[in-house]
């Protein structure tokens, strides 16, 4: 980012469409790769979809094999174990299948196989993507939820054993070489889980197109995504198996994800700590933080969030409003007490949010003062 200069890239082959799935071992190939790791969690298994990937792979002349110890939030050594796993198998690739956590830790699994230092070392917040080089193994995603976009994203989030921290890795050498999108695989996604990862579509559309920094490209998308969210959220809540809001939701996740290379904003600061203190879905802590950030940012980017206001509900008063509005509609809570958050939690929350990366590009500049506060409007 020195002398003024500034990066727009869009590279990952994205293939969409109900069934794209079943091309997964020709793309494997076409990377140039006979052997896969699968990596997965224990939801991915139970839905059967681990092995009808690993199948297809293996009816497509790939070896593959299945590594499905991804925790809900992942963690350091999920990472660790799965690059035994890679070496074991003698893996030339990643098939990374499952919500954001599973496709983060496949990309931090093939960083690790050629990057021996400790994941620590190529923290975002000690700008260590700058330690992360071009020799990364080529990595093909498959979400089968719509709200992260870590399908086409190019970071990874995980817990450190060191710190307790979500410590996001970020580098353009993690993005996926191939994302395959099929909306069918999201079909079975409960209401609320549907709810709380389009939420964390939204915020990255929302947060991605008030950041700083100026990204024409990426605010179009942020903004075309936010599109996306306002017609076709609730629809993918109410009737799961509706597989033209199942797509567009899979198209807005993706979009935000592209969008927010350009930067996210406080309120992602805000939820990566409530994930790793106090387990709360990424998605969903986003949805309870965003209407208070929207209104703290709302005096540095108010024509920015009037454009957003009006993309979500004209009949809103303000941005903050209308979010909280659909947050209501698609049956989400209303504060963060609602999931057991306390005023005694409020410090080690907000020590763990100052020290993220996330809030440098918030339109409005956050202290710990600001963030504690937000905390404390979220309730
Ligand atoms: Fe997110």
């Amino acid at each position: 980012m020195s002398s003024g200069l500034v990066t727009w890239s869009f590279p990952t082959t994205i293939v969409f469409g109900a069934d794209s799935v079943s091309t997964v071992a020709d793309r494997v190939r076409g990377l140039g790769a006979t052997r896969a790791l699968v990596v997965c969690d224990a939801g991915v298994v139970r839905v059967g979809i681990a092995e009808r990937v690993r199948a297809l792979l293996e009816a497509g002349g790939v070896a593959a094999r299945v590594f499905d110890g991804v925790d809900p939030n992942p963690v350091e050594a999920n990472v660790l174990q799965g690059v035994v796993a890679y070496r074991e198998h003698g893996a030339g690739c990643v098939v990374a299948v499952g919500g954001g956590s599973p496709l983060d830790a496949g990309k931090l699994i093939a960083l690790k196989v050629t990057h021996d230092r400790p994941l620590a070392d190529y923290d975002d917040a000690v700008d260590g993507g700058a330690l992360i080089g071009p020799n990364v193994p080529p990595v093909v995603t498959i979400p089968t939820t719509a709200g992260t976009g870590s399908e086409v994203g190019r970071s990874g989030v995980v817990t450190l054993a060191a710190t307790g921290r979500k410590t996001v890795i970020f580098s353009p050498h993690l993005l996926a070489r191939v994302a395959l999108l099929d909306p069918a695989l999201t079909r079975s996604m409960p209401a609320r889980i549907t709810a709380a990862t389009g939420f964390d579509a939204l915020t990255h559309c929302l947060e991605a197109f008030c950041s700083l920094g100026d990204h024409p490209m990426a605010d179009a998308i942020a903004l075309g995504g936010l599109e996306l969210c306002a017609a076709h959220l609730a629809r993918a809540v109410d009737h799961g198996a509706d597989l033209e809001a199942r797509g567009a939701m899979m198209k807005a996740a993706m979009m935000g994800a592209v969008a927010f290379q350009k930067g996210l904003g406080a309120c992602h600061s805000l939820a990566h700590p409530l994930s790793s203190e106090k387990g709360l879905h990424h998605g969903l802590a986003n949805a309870l933080c965003l209407p208070a950030v929207v209104d703290f940012n709302e005096p540095a980017a108010r024509d920015k969030l009037e454009r957003v206001r009006l993309i979500l509900d004209r009949t809103a008063r303000t941005c903050a409003e209308a979010v909280r509005t659909l947050r209501k509609r698609v049956g989400l809570p209303e504060g963060l007490s609602a999931e057991g958050v306390t005023d005694a939690d409020v410090p080690k929350l907000t020590r763990k949010a100052i020290e993220d990366a996330c809030h440098r590009s918030n339109p409005r500049p956050v202290t710990y003062d600001d963030l504690a506060a937000l905390y404390r409007a979220s309730f």
